[in-house]
């Protein structure tokens, strides 16, 4: 059974829909919630499901992305995971962590990439015009939200969205997806899953 530990920044609805589908013949496990954020609302969802979580609140450091990775690694490294799956984590890694988790580390982003990379994605497709929108899962490399593509999910851009609206349905999207991904990768499957 494959180890998963799944790193939160906020609410961690994605974080909560991948612990749950972490069960019976599933061929992996949660066993780590963690955060940037102390106050992550996330962080006491995952305690109320039992799983073990920790905070290493960014802000101290001041900046030095090194030092506050390497305490986020030493959390990690403790708990041994197999795969590390971002969700909502709303850091950017150096190339040296990321290094550490090649291959292993997966990230869930709000836009149909390559489209979009970084903030704001919902604003941009409707400034820009666009008739569909999504979300993509993709193994995280040292550039941003760009490496390999695992999943995406379609969902129509409707007359009268703002970037509320359509934030919200692709999330209902991003809940389906981000589990149906994991559970292939953690089966040894990087074919990228197609929903909507
Ligand atoms: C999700 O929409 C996720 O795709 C996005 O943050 C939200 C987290 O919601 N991630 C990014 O923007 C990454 N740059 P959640 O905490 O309820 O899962």
């Amino acid at each position: 059974t494959k180890r998963v530990a799944i790193l939160i920044s906020g609410g961690g609805s994605n974080m909560i829909k991948l612990v749950e589908s972490m069960v019976g013949e599933h061929p992996a496990r949660a066993v780590l919630v963690g955060s940037n954020d102390p106050q992550a609302g996330g962080l006491k969802k995952a305690a109320e499901m039992g799983i073990d979580t920790f905070a290493v609140d960014h802000r101290p450091f001041k900046g030095d992305r090194e030092a506050f990775e390497t305490e986020l690694q030493a959390h990690l490294d403790a708990a041994k995971p197999d795969i590390v799956c971002l969700a909502g984590f709303m850091r950017v890694l150096t190339e040296n962590f990321v290094r550490k988790w090649d291959g292993k580390m997966l990230n869930i982003h709000p836009s149909l990439l390559p489209k979009y990379k970084g903030l704001h994605t919902h604003q941009r497709a409707l400034d820009a015009g666009d008739t569909e929108a999504g979300c993509s899962v993709h193994l995280v490399t040292a550039a941003l939200d760009d490496g390999p593509i695992l999943g995406q999910a379609r969902v129509r851009v409707e007359p009268g969205d703002t970037a509320d609206t359509l934030a919200a349905r692709v999330l209902v999207q991003e809940h389906k997806l981000y589990p149906a991904v994991l559970e292939r990768f953690a089966g040894g499957s990087t074919d990228p899953i197609i929903l909507g």
